[in-house]
């Protein structure tokens, strides 16, 4: 399983990339918005800056949600740097945008997805990534890892290539069942990824030869 992390923040990029286990990134208008950053040249060069820090898929959503505006915008997008994966929301307009960027060659990720039926779709218009958000859904107190398993299991049937991004993670267990459902890719916030590391035997462990060391 791949590691996206879930942010528009450069030094948690920077973070998690030195850790040598980021496969990519993915943001959306809401966490751009969180970095401050604002207007089309400033956007546009964010993406640029995280395309620099990372060599690998780089989601950066459309803001239109009409046919014509996402393909503009999209292509717009892509243009920054081959890495870049344009974010489609599963609207109908973005279904049909999803097909023309497939047609066209350019990657799309399909976000806000909440059911098997839309990760159908998504797939049928040949999707790169489908993005369920499964801590969403797990806050509507449905299961969204029970979510990423039906699709796994719908998309190994049908032999579909999209593969899945399971997105809207919450904590270090959502990453473990989510690996375990098969998914393909977990994005995930720096603190769910860091969170895997923590077992408080491994710190007394390391503790006790620490201070066994000292008397070899
Ligand atoms: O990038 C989409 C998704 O990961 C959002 O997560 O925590 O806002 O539900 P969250």
């Amino acid at each position: 399983m791949k590691f996206f992390i879930d942010t528009a923040n450069l030094a948690q990029i920077k973070e998690a990339h030195d850790l040598g286990v980021l496969d990519g990134v993915t943001t959306n208008p809401s966490l751009m918005a969180k970095e401050g950053i604002k207007g089309e040249a400033n956007i546009l060069k964010h993406y640029a800056d995280i395309c620099e820090l990372v060599d690998g898929p780089i989601s950066a959503e459309v803001l239109s949600t009409d046919f014509k505006s996402m393909v503009e915008e999209g292509k717009k997008l892509a243009a920054i740097h081959p890495n870049i994966v344009v974010k489609v929301p599963m609207i109908k307009d973005g279904v049909k945008a999803l097909k023309y960027f497939t047609d066209n060659g350019i990657k799309t990720n399909c976000t806000l997805v909440f059911s098997a039926g839309q990760a159908i779709l998504a797939a049928k218009a040949g999707a790169t990534f489908v993005s369920p958000f499964i801590g969403r859904i797990d806050d509507s107190s449905w299961d969204g890892v029970e979510l990423i398993a039906q699709i796994a299991q719908i998309y190994s049937i049908q032999g579909f290539k999209t593969e899945i991004l399971a997105a809207s993670i919450r904590n270090a267990l959502h990453i473990v069942k989510c690996a375990e459902a098969g998914a393909d890719i977990c994005t995930c916030p720096l603190d769910s990824i860091l969170g895997l590391l923590k077992h408080p035997l491994t710190d007394i462990g390391l503790a006790k030869f620490l201070e066994d060391a000292k008397k070899m």
